[in-house]
């Protein structure tokens, strides 16, 4: 329970990688603060039921995050996040050569711009008491650059930025901020973007550990940058892709 009397607050946590962090933040001793789109509803009581089922709380936010006077409002009513999980996002993936400027900016609206409103709007309650974690989900994309992500992983890249810039700006604080680069994690997002059981199997094949990811696999590196175990750990980014990259 390192968690316990810690309040999360993670974004997109309807399914997925959100979901999975969610649920294992709440096992580790965290109350939760869940949000997502509000056609997302159904699955975010589901996952509100997990949560509760730990015996921890849990309270749901319909919220896009890209907009931010919603953002804020929330945020200001929901009181103390002592930990804060930037995990919504999209991917459609798209040659850059046959890239619309509508997709372009849907991708950085919510990948990159959500990151920065999220986090602007819970910062000031985390300077005021001198301590917070901030953990953005960025991906492996934007360190390697992926043949129909160009668009995707270039919004990752800034994630890595943000995380960067966040932490000097943030660290005389008591805040760390990291970031997590999953690699292939068989999520919603994760099995579309792989289209097929032959890219699957290659996939599961390149990894050293010879399989894809699983969204609880994130789960513990969630917890270790939302913990004090990570106490002196800010600015980093952490790869969690069973070894299919290595820089
Ligand atoms: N699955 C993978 O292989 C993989 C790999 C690397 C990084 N990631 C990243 O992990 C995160 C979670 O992805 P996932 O695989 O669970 O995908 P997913 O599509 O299953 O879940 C993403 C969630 O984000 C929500 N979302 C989308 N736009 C939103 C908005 N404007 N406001 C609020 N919520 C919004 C969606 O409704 C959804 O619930 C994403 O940031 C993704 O880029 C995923």
């Amino acid at each position: 329970m390192i968690l316990a009397g810690k309040t999360a607050f993670v974004t997109g946590a309807s399914r997925g990688i959100g979901a999975a962090i969610a649920v294992g933040l709440a096992e580790n001793g965290a109350d939760l603060v869940i949000s997502d789109l509000p056609q997302q509803a159904a699955d975010l009581d589901k996952v509100l039921g997990r949560i509760t089922a730990t015996g921890r709380t849990g309270r749901i936010l319909h919220l896009d995050v890209t907009d931010k006077a919603a953002i804020e409002a929330a945020v200001a009513e929901v009181g103390q996040i002592d930990i804060l999980v930037n995990n919504a996002g999209i991917l459609i993936p798209k040659r850059l050569e046959d890239l619309d400027e509508k997709t372009w900016d849907a991708h950085f609206n919510v990948n990159a711009k959500g990151v920065l409103l999220v986090s602007n709007a819970v910062l000031p309650q985390m300077r005021a008491r001198k301590a917070g974690r901030i953990i953005n989900i960025a991906s492996i994309a934007a360190r390697q650059g992926v043949p129909t992500q160009g668009h995707y992983a270039a919004t990752k890249a800034v994630d890595l930025t943000l995380t960067r810039v966040y932490a000097q700006e943030t660290g005389m604080d008591g805040i760390t901020v990291n970031a997590i680069c999953p690699g292939i994690i068989l999520t919603e997002m994760g099995k579309e973007n792989l289209g097929s059981q032959a890219a699957m199997d290659h996939w599961s094949n390149v990894a050293a550990l010879k399989r894809l990811g699983d969204p609880d696999d994130i789960v513990g590196p969630a917890v270790f940058f939302a913990s004090d175990m990570s106490r002196f750990v800010t600015g980093q980014a952490l790869n969690v892709c069973g070894g299919i990259y290595f820089h």
